[in-house]
Formats: C-alpha cells, structure tokens, sequence
C-alpha cells in the first residue's frame, strides 16, 4: 500500500532510493550491523542534503527537556538519571537494546508512569503534575510499541478519538448536543477526512480496524496520534513488523511529517538505517542510561554503542 502524500519530501525520498540502489548504499529492511550504520551515516549527506531537509531551528528553551530523570520498579532501576533536549523542529532518535528503558520513558512523558527523580518539560513546563487525560490536550502525541485501539470500531472511529482530545465542548454541552457540538463535531469529523485521506486509509474507513493488515492498523494507529494536532510525536518503534516497501513508506512518512506538518518527532526505534537516516539528533540508552548522545555520526563511532550492541568491546 502506498501512501498518497506528494510534495518535495517525496521526490527527495525517491531520489534517495535511487541513490541507495545504484550507488550499493544500505537499504532499510537490510539486516543491523554496525557496518551499515557506519555505511549509512557515512552516506548520508548524498541521501539528504541540507537543502532537502528543513532547518531544525531553536528560539528559547527546547520542546522537549528530560533532566535526571530516575524510574524504579522494585529493584530495577528501569531510567538513571536520564536527560536530553529535543529541539523543536527536529527529528530525534532514541535507541538502546531490548530493556534500555525506550518505552519506559514515553510512558514517563504520557504519565503512565511516575518518575521517582527529575522532571520532564514540555514548553519550559513540568509533566509532574500532568494527569494522563490532558497530555495529548498539551500537545504531545504516541503511537505503541503494541497497538493501542478499539479494534471492533471502524478506522473512522478511532481516528476520530484521538482528535476528540483537542475538543473544546465540555460534558454538559456534549450531553445536550447543542449547535456548537455539532458544529465541533463537524469539524473533527473533516479533520478525521483528512488524516485519512493523508495516510491513505480512506478506502478502510468503515472497516473494523482488527480485520485490517498490520502496517495498515499502524497507520491507523499514527492517524489517531495525528488528530490531536501534536507538536510532539512520539513513535515507538514504528517500524516493527513491516516489511522493506513499508518501512520505505514509513521514512518518507514521518520525513513528511517534520517538514510539512512542523511535527517535531521524538523515534523510538530498533531499525538502525532508519534511525541513522531520518534523525538529527540521536540519544542512546542502555540498562536505564544514557550512554551517548550526538549526530548520527557521533553515535555510530561512539565505543559504548558500539559495545551496547555488539556485546563487546572495540
Ligand atoms: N511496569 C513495569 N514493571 C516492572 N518492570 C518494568 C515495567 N516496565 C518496564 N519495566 C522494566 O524496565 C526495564 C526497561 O523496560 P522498557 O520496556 O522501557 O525497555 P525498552 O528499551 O523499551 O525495550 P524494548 O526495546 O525491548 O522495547 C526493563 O527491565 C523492564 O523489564
Ligand atoms: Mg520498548
């Protein structure tokens, strides 16, 4: 299935693949070795240029500021002491081997989990005190590492949760259906139209999102993330379970997502070539720390990731 969004990033992407293919360059759905990432982000000013990828810019504190935060579950200390930025407008990996600590974090900044120490600040201001109802009215937005939705309800349906969030009728008003309900209503519905039309999903829309292949119930599932209208996205591992025309779609996808939509995107994710090419900025973890924190470039040389993941020392 591919996805109907046509603009410059597309062409960029297209001109990428056609660089991956004729110049021997990894391609995405390769098997991860340090090799390719080190191929990868070698290559990486062929696959976007300055010139294609919109300028990561930075006016007062970051969108994102994670300081010491510390998460314990008995005697697991899951998060020590973990602190990075994210720059509005950037794209920012984080990656770390199985128990790292990835999900526990985005479970933090939807306060699914309580942090023992540290703060979490969105726009300057602190998560703590945020119940988890008024975190996509905030602006921060998630996809699951395990699908998360109604899968008897139509795609329409789902999608449409997710922009009830940035409602603005209260109870009272809903309850007694009053013009401007219905008019909010309207509203969120074309809303919905459009995400799906955007993501390719309109064929599906009063279909049962459980009956629905896999990499099509992930787009579902980044509709309904959409739809609150977030100025953060936060993707944890997007890419697992789909296959190499999929994950191509999907890097195009959220490359678009940044440009065009001006979504900065916070990316959980296994698939190194995918990490490599599409982040600014990428933070690893290991057993709950951050290990390493820079450019892609930065990241690939560095020993403790390279030992993180080969299990042994350079
Ligand atoms: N609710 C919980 N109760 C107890 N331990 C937990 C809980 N959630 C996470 N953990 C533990 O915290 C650690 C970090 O887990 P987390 O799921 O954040 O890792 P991850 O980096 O997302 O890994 P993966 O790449 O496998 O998804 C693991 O040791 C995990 O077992
Ligand atoms: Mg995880």
């Amino acid at each position: 299935m591919h996805l109907h969004v046509h603009d410059k990033p597309i062409a960029a992407f297209r001109r990428w693949n056609c660089l991956s293919r004729s110049e021997g360059l990894p391609e995405y759905g390769r098997p991860f070795t340090m090799d390719t990432i080190a191929h990868a982000v070698r290559q990486r000013p062929k696959r976007f240029s300055p010139a294609m990828a919109a300028p990561v810019t930075q006016d007062g504190p970051a969108l994102l500021s994670v300081r010491d935060v510390t998460v314990q579950f008995g005697g697991i200390v899951a998060l020590d002491a973990v602190g990075f930025d994210v720059l509005r407008g950037s794209i920012c990996g984080l990656i770390g081997p199985n128990g790292a600590g990835k999900t526990t974090l985005f479970n933090c900044m939807s306060r699914l989990y309580n942090y023992q120490r540290g703060d979490i600040l969105f726009e300057g201001s602190s998560l703590t005190a945020i119940p988890t109802h008024r975190v996509a009215g905030l602006g921060l937005g998630r996809t699951f590492q395990n699908l998360a939705m109604f899968r008897t309800m139509p795609v329409r349906e789902n999608v449409m949760v997710g922009a009830h969030s940035r409602s603005s009728c209260g109870f009272v008003a809903s309850a007694l259906r009053l013009p401007r309900v219905r008019r909010e209503e309207r509203r969120l519905r074309e809303r919905a139209d459009g995400l799906m039309d955007y993501l390719g999903l309109s064929p599906f829309r009063d279909r049962a999102v459980g009956d629905l292949p896999f990499a099509t119930q992930k787009r579902v599932e980044l509709a309904r993330a959409l739809a609150a209208d977030p100025k953060m996205l936060m993707l944890d591992e997007p890419a697992a379970g789909l296959n190499h025309e999929e994950i191509e779609d999907l890097a195009r996808l959220i490359r678009d997502i940044r440009d065009r939509l001006k979504i900065t995107v916070l990316l959980v994710e296994h698939h190194m070539s995918l990490v490599m090419g599409l982040s600014d900025h990428i933070v690893a973890l290991n057993f709950g720390r951050k290990i390493a924190e820079g450019s892609p470039a930065v990241i690939q040389n560095h020993p403790d990731v390279i030992e993180a993941y080969l299990g042994t020392p350079r």
